[in-house]
C-alpha cells in the first residue's frame, strides 16, 4: 500500500486478480472520480486511512469455495461503505452477506443479454435489455437476506443483485469492458446515484494537489531529473518545475540514438523555462565508441544503460547537494510491479528505463506521476503547456535507435534509420494516422538486398517499417495502415535516405513477435 498523494477520497478497487482490474480503476477516473487499485491483502488500517468513498470488488480467476481462494476481508463489509462487487467480487459479496454461490449450469464466456427485472439506482434510465460481457463458471445461487435480484439471463438468473438500504450491489457481468456498451452508465450510476461521489478528479485538481505535495515533501532541497524527451519524463519535469522552480535541475543526455529533432525539441521546449537549470549534453561520441563492434541486443542495452547512468551521476554530483531524483513512474508500472498477485510479467527483454536510479547515489525518489494513467499524464502535460509533439509522442525505448539498428550501431547507420523513421512518421501524421497507432518506427536490417535504380544494379540497405496498435504493450497487433500511405513512405525513404533500396512492412502481431526487433 502506498500513501495517498491527494486529498480526494478514493473509490477503492480491491483487486482479486482479474485481468480487467486496472480497467475498472480507469473507468472510475473517466468519471472524474479518484480511484486506487489495491491488493485484496492490503492492510485494513491503511486502506481505511484513505477514507474510501466506496469499494469495488474486482473479478478474479478463483472459485470462492476453492481452498485458499481470496476471501473478502471483514473490514470491507464492516465499513458500512457502498460496495459494488463485479463477477467474483459479486460472489464474495453474496457469500459474505450469507448467500450462496454455485457452479453455473453452463460456464459462460462472451456476449450475453441480460433483462433488467427490477428498478434500481444502478440501472437508472437504462433499457430493460442490456448487452453485456460474461466470463464466469460460478454464480450466485441464493441471495443473501435483504437483497433482491435486479437482472438475469436464462443461464444466470441472478446476474445483478442489490440491497438498496445498505448500498450493496453485485454484477455477474463486466461493466468495465467495451463489450458491455452501457457498462459506463452502470458504473456512473453506482458512483453518483448510489455513492454520491463528487467529480473532483480533474486535471486542474491533479496538478494542484501534486504541486502542493511536492512542495511539502521537497521543502528547500534540490531535485535532479533525467529528461529524455518522452512524455513521462517531460511531464515529470514540468510539474516539478511548476512546484519548485529553480530547485529543479534537468539533465538531458543526447546519446546520438534519439529520434530526429528530439534533442532540439527538448532544448526548445525546456531551455527557455529552465535556463541554466537545463543541462543538455551531447555524449554521442562516447555512446558510439562504446557500442563499436557490439551486435548483441542485451549487451547494447547494458552498455547504454550503464553509460547513461555514469554520465547522469557525474552531472548530478557536480551540482552539489541534491536530495531527490524525479522519475516518471506511472501508475500501471506501480500496479504491475507489486506481487505476488500482480507479479511482474515475465521479462522477455530487459527494459532499461533510462533515467533509473543509480543504485549507489542515495537519492530519494520523487514520482509525481505515480498515481496517474497515461491519458491523465497527457492531459496534465497539455495543461502545463507542453507542445503536442511531446505530449502525444509515441513511446520510445531507453536504448533508443540502438535496438532499431539491427547488428552493429554506427553513427551512419543510426543516421539512416533516424531519417527513414522521420519520413515514416511524417507520412503517418499527414495521413491522420499517428494517434491511431500506438507506436510506429523504422528498423534498419543488417543485410543488404539487390535492387535496380536507373539502369544500374544496386546492393543496398533494407528498412522495415513497424506500426502497432495496443492497449498495454504486452500484446499488440500490426496496424492496418492504408496502402497509399505505405507506398508514399516507401518511395520517399528510398529516394531520401542514402543507401536504402528496399522497404518492407512488418505484419507480425505480439505475440509471437515483439514490438521492437531487438
Ligand atoms: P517489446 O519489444 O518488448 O516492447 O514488445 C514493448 C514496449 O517496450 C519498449 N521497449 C523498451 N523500453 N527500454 C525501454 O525503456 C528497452 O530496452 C525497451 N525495449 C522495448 C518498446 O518500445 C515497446 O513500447
Amino acid at each position: 500500500m502506498e500513501p495517498d498523494t491527494t486529498k480526494n477520497r478514493p473509490v477503492i478497487i480491491l483487486d482479486f486478480g482479474s485481468q480487467y482490474s486496472q480497467l475498472i480503476a480507469r473507468r472510475v477516473r473517466e468519471n472524474q472520480v479518484y480511484s486506487l487499485l489495491v491488493p485484496y491483502t492490503a492492510d485494513a488500517h491503511e486502506v481505511m486511512a484513505l477514507d474510501p468513498a466506496a469499494f469495488i470488488l474486482s473479478g478474479g480467476p478463483a472459485s470462492v469455495y476453492d481452498a485458499g481462494a481470496p476471501a473478502l476481508p471483514g473490514y470491507v463489509l464492516e465499513s458500512g461503505k457502498p460496495i459494488l462487487g463485479i463477477c467474483y467480487g459479486m460472489q464474495l459479496l453474496a457469500l459474505g452477506m450469507g448467500g450462496q454461490v454455485q457452479r453455473a449450469e453452463r460456464r459462460e464466456y462472451g456476449p450475453a443479454q441480460v433483462t433488467v427485472t427490477e428498478a434500481s439506482p444502478l440501472f437508472s434510465d437504462l433499457p430493460s435489455k442490456l448487452d453485456v460481457w460474461m466470463s464466469h463458471g460460478d454464480q450466485v445461487g441464493r441471495l443473501p437476506d435483504g437483497f433482491t435480484s435486479l437482472a438475469g439471463t436464462d443461464n444466470c438468473p441472478i446476474a445483478a443483485m442489490g440491497h438498496g438500504e445498505r448500498r450493496l450491489y453485485g454484477l455477474q457481468f463486466h461493466p468495465e469492458v467495451a463489450h458491455t456498451p452501457l457498462g459506463g452508465r452502470i458504473l456512473s450510476d453506482f458512483l453518483f446515484g448510489v455513492c454520491g461521489c463528487e467529480q473532483n478528479w480533474t486535471v486542474a485538481s491533479i496538478i494542484e494537489t501534486s504541486v502542493r505535495d511536492i512542495r511539502e515533501r521537497v521543502g528547500e532541497a534540490q531535485v535532479v531529473c533525467a529528461l529524455s524527451g518522452g512524455v513521462d519524463s517531460s511531464v515529470t519535469a514540468a510539474i516539478l518545475h511548476r512546484a519548485i522552480g529553480d530547485q529543479l535541475t534537468c539533465v538531458f543526455v543526447d546519446t546520438g540514438l534519439m529520434r530526429k529533432e528530439e534533442a532540439a525539441q527538448v532544448v526548445r521546449t525546456f531551455g527557455p523555462r529552465f535556463g541554466e537549470h537545463l543541462i543538455a549534453l551531447d555524449e554521442s561520441d562516447v555512446f558510439f565508441h562504446k557500442l563499436r563492434g557490439v551486435t548483441d541486443p542485451e549487451l547494447k542495452r547494458r552498455i547504454i544503460g550503464e553509460t547513461f547512468i555514469r554520465t547522469f551521476e557525474r552531472e548530478a554530483r557536480a551540482l552539489g547537494e541534491v536530495r531527490f531524483l524525479g522519475q516518471g513512474t506511472l501508475y500501471p508500472d506501480v500496479i504491475e510491479s507489486r506481487g505476488p498477485d500482480r507479479s511482474v510479467a515475465a521479462r522477455i527483454k530487459t527494459h532499461h528505463n533510462v533515467g533509473g536510479l543509480p543504485e549507489d547515489m542515495e537519492l530519494e525518489l520523487i514520482e509525481p506521476l505515480r498515481y496517474l494513467f497515461k491519458d491523465e499524464v497527457r492531459a496534465v502535460g497539455s495543461e502545463l503547456g507542453l507542445p503536442d509533439e511531446i505530449v502525444w509522442r509515441h513511446p520510445f525505448p531507453g536504448p533508443g535507435l540502438a535496438v532499431r539498428v539491427i547488428g552493429e550501431v554506427t553513427r551512419e547507420r543510426a543516421q539512416a534509420v533516424r531519417e527513414a523513421d522521420a519520413v515514416f512518421l511524417e507520412e503517418l501524421r499527414a495521413a491522420g494516422q499517428y494517434r491511431e497507432t500506438s507506436q510506429a518506427f523504422a528498423v534498419l536490417l543488417p543485410e543488404c538486398s539487390v535492387g535496380v535504380m536507373g539502369d544500374d544494379r544496386t546492393y543496398g540497405n533494407v528498412i522495415a517499417l513497424r506500426a502497432v496498435t495496443t492497449q498495454d504493450f504486452m500484446t499488440a497487433d500490426w496496424a492496418r495502415l492504408p496502402y497509399d500511405l505505405l507506398a508514399r513512405a516507401s518511395t520517399r525513404i528510398v529516394n531520401e535516405v542514402a543507401g536504402v533500396n528496399r522497404v518492407v512492412y512488418d505484419v507480425s502481431s505480439k505475440p509471437p513477435a515483439t514490438i521492437e526487433w531487438e
